[in-house]
């Protein structure tokens, strides 16, 4: 009889060459995507308080910021757009001129090789902060469809690689599909943010995209923290609707909900998104010398990959890079 078992798990914990040969998830700067915030009005340009490290940046200064994520290795970004006016219809939104049209232009001109989403939601263009324009105090889902529908358009028509719905409305894929497709950009692809649910770490982005409803919540049409099984159908339909790529939104409290969706849906990229509140809990944590930031960062970010995703979207996009490089 054998005095030790005959499987010692620590045998190949032994070194770092070791430990590196037998990693079964890894991250790689290609997996990351980079948000990052436009302003049209220069004078909103500048550092956001609740984001420490995060930036809102003006059309003139994007270069720098665009050169510095591909300077690090990142090669993919997802763009947000801040306009000089608000107003209920979002029509901010629909100016060929708009502030994402131009960012696109800006980064494609620059950096031809780099991979551009798009958010494309009403919110952050909407005086009252709700992702489609209002019947009463309610979103009306099937009037925002066609508005989505035409800022999808011109993203595409700026030079957009994928557009990355975020609004929640029902349709919303089917109906951007229709209207890129008719407008002859069907190689435009749609990142689809299918499963996103109504979550408290959206604080810190709200106050970046200067987006927080002016009343009620988003319950109404963002997803239930407490339901898995919808996340299915919802994934489920955008897929049928026509997207290209999927994502669960937020990221670590929904490894659950990555994984279900990878097995489901395996043949479809799958993205997570790190959410503004998954960042700060870090940064503020990391400040206070509670946790190690740079291990934390990794440990969350491989969390979310081993979960299932293909793709995460962070606002560490840019320090990852520099950290697997270095
Ligand atoms: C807009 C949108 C939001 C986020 C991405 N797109 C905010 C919201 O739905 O309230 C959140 C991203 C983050 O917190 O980092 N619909």
């Amino acid at each position: 009889m054998r005095e030790y078992p005959q499987r010692r798990l620590r045998r190949l914990r032994r070194n770092p060459g070791l430990r590196a040969l037998v990693q079964q998830t890894r991250v790689a700067a290609r997996d990351l995507i980079a948000p990052v915030f436009v302003v049209e009005d220069p004078h909103a340009a500048g550092p956001i308080a609740a984001m420490p490290g995060v930036a809102r940046h003006a059309l003139d200064t994007l270069d720098r910021e665009i050169d510095e994520l591909v300077q690090s290795g990142v090669h993919a970004v997802l763009l947000f757009g801040i306009p000089a006016d608000k107003d209920a219809a979002g029509s901010a939104a629909a100016r060929e001129d708009g502030v994402i049209p131009q960012a696109v232009r800006r980064c494609k001109v620059r950096h031809p090789d780099l991979v551009v989403f798009t958010d494309v939601c009403l919110c952050g263009y909407t005086d009252h902060g709700h992702c489609g324009v209002l019947a009463g105090r309610q979103v009306d889902n099937d009037a925002t469809l066609p508005r989505l529908a035409a800022m999808a358009v011109l993203h595409a028509q700026a030079g957009a690689d994928l557009v990355a719905p975020s609004a929640m409305m029902d349709g919303q894929v089917q109906a951007i599909r229709h209207a890129l497709d008719n407008a002859g950009f069907t190689d435009c692809g749609i990142l689809s943010y299918a499963v996103k649910y109504a979550s408290a770490f959206y604080g810190p982005f709200r106050e970046a995209a200067d987006c927080a409803p002016e009343f009620g919540d988003r319950r109404g049409y963002q997803m239930d923290p407490a339901n898995a099984a919808e996340a299915l159908a919802e994934a489920h339909l955008d897929a049928a609707e026509g997207a290209d790529m999927l994502m669960v939104k937020p990221a670590g409290p929904y490894l659950d909900v990555i994984r279900t969706i990878k097995q489901a849906l395996p043949d479809y990229p799958l993205a997570a998104y790190q959410v503004s509140g998954e960042y700060g809990m870090i940064k503020a944590a990391a400040a206070n010398g509670w946790i190690d930031e740079r291990q934390a960062v990794m440990e969350a970010v491989t969390g979310i990959r081993r979960a299932g995703a293909d793709v995460v979207i962070t606002y560490f996009a840019r320090q990852i890079a520099r950290w697997l490089a270095s």
